[in-house]
């Protein structure tokens, strides 16, 4: 028998047909009924591993035993993010047309790293980001990338920001390569993501010179502080080069004074980045495209499609306004990668990354199925949901939120006695616990947790395009009749 990796003969694409018509229905009966698994999966450490051999087989397999094994050993160890009862950290969803643009970047299996090894990639990928660019209402000029999550989108940022920071020729003699270089520092605010850490780390900027900058009682960066912050900086001769705003923090979505901090950025020099990874979807509402005002001004933006935009993991858009800054930062071309034109975008200098899948199509196939109107009767109808659940909360004699709700994530907790939180934190950290656990356990409903003021607090995302008032209804009751036990009545 001819071996099969020698060929794509009839009676391969045969077989493969088979199984694609099988894995389709599979796929369509999974979509239309996410709510048949539970939600979290039960696997225990190493169960999915050891459900395997240890050797790879020496020989090939049929599909019909290589699916047999997704579905029995591997699909109980998901836990499923289309699920419409996924609340936890962003709620995200994949979508058909999302779908079947992995499914066709899959069978072209381009890689875009030069304009030349696949013009519709890098083009796609323009074409796509400026729909997207104006769907948020951002100005023209700004340069849009796709990458794979917002960590890197920031970790980017940070380097061209750096890049930016003066005439040190970091990018030639590193950070030790110059006993005059000054400690460069980042702000941020106490609530913004760790991945903004993990850039300045990442870059040798280290964690310590990230400072935190305090916020107000709204989780927002206080811009005055920031200013001070700056101020005291430049007087031990340290040189501040970043600031990371972020819109829609991860544990509460607040939202940074971004015009406020863009006039502190302006006066001082300083490269504006701004971290729009979930709340940023929001702007696609006229009602809400307040959420990136003043990002106008941000010398780079991130916002990801795969958290609010019913886009499949992962990609992130990542937007620049200082394309030479990035430029500058990582263009290296070697020999074996010198193209003749000199008209195009070549995406690998704008980055780190050479090879590049075409993540584009499905954000393009995304837009055009739905259009605007439709993705945004989706965000509109998540942050009704979340306003109904606070209303709720607000409500109760049991629950208390434990802050604003600018959007669709409700941060909340059980406080049967609505006792102050220093008298009786330690007793309702474990009562939240408890509750979050007992909640989990059902299968029926999944959310994650943050500390807020130093509590406990539960987190309701709302962001799957699946999730209809009853799956939130559902959450509520569910809660009342665990909250009502745990409180003793
Ligand atoms: C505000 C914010 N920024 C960045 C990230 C990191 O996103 P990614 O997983 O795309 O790196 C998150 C993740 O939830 C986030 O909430």
């Amino acid at each position: 028998m001819p071996s099969r990796i020698a060929g794509t003969g009839r009676a391969q694409s045969e077989e493969f047909r088979r199984i694609i018509e099988h894995a389709t229905g599979w796929m369509i009966e999974y979509m239309e009924h996410p709510e048949n698994h539970p939600v979290l999966s039960r696997s225990k450490p190493g169960d999915v591993k050891s459900a395997f051999p240890e050797e790879p087989p020496e020989t090939g397999r049929s599909y019909e035993s290589i699916f047999a094994d997704f579905e029995e050993k591997i699909l109980p160890g998901v836990t499923h993010w289309n699920h419409p009862s996924f609340f936890a950290y962003f709620a995200i969803s994949g979508s058909y047309p999302g779908i079947l643009g992995e499914y066709l970047s899959a069978a072209l299996n381009i890689n875009g790293m030069l304009w030349k090894t696949s013009p519709a990639l890098t083009e796609m990928e323009e074409l796509s980001l400026d729909y997207l660019r104006r769907m948020l209402g951002l100005r023209e000029g700004f340069f849009g990338m796709i990458l794979d999550t917002a960590s890197t989108s920031s970790l980017l940022a940070v380097a061209a920001a750096r890049e930016t920071s003066g005439e040190f020729d970091i990018r030639k003699r590193g950070m030790a390569g110059r006993a005059e270089l000054p400690r460069l520092v980042l702000y941020t605010s106490r609530e913004a993501h760790s991945s903004i850490d993990k850039a300045a780390i990442a870059l040798g900027i280290g964690s310590d010179n990230v400072r935190k900058v305090p916020v107000d009682t709204e989780f927002r960066m206080d811009a005055s502080a920031l200013r001070r912050m700056i101020e005291e900086d430049l007087e031990t001769g340290a040189k501040p080069f970043c600031v990371a705003a972020t819109v829609g923090t991860t544990s509460t979505t607040s939202i940074d004074p971004v015009a406020e901090i863009a006039t502190v950025c302006r006066e001082f020099g300083l490269w504006l980045h701004v971290d729009a990874a979930y709340a940023g979807i929001a702007a696609i509402l006229p009602e809400k495209r307040f959420v990136l005002d003043g990002c106008d001004e941000a010398d780079s933006l991130v916002v990801n499609p795969h958290k609010w935009m019913a886009t499949p993991i992962d990609l992130s858009a990542f937007y620049c306004s200082n394309k030479t800054a990035l430029r500058e930062a990582f263009s290296l071309v070697p020999e074996y990668l010198r193209t003749e034109e000199t008209d195009v975008v070549n995406l690998m200098d704008y980055g780190f990354q050479l090879g590049r899948r075409f993540r584009a199509l499905k954000l393009w196939m995304v837009i055009n199925y739905y259009g605007v109107e439709g993705l945004r009767e989706m965000v509109r109808e998540h942050i009704r949901l979340a306003g109904m659940l606070a209303g709720w909360i607000d409500d109760s004699d049991l629950f208390e939120r434990t802050a604003p709700t600018p959007l669709s994530t409700v941060c909340f907790r059980l406080n049967p006695r609505k006792s102050t939180p220093a008298k009786d934190s330690r007793f309702l950290d474990e009562l939240n616990e408890e509750l979050l656990k007992r909640l989990n356990e059902t299968g029926k409903v999944f959310l994650s947790h943050t500390r807020i003021h130093d509590a406990f607090s539960l987190r309701c995302a709302i962001g799957n395009m699946r999730t209809e008032e009853s799956h939130v209804r559902g959450l509520w009751e569910l809660l009342n009749s665990i909250g009502r036990e745990l409180a003793g009545g």
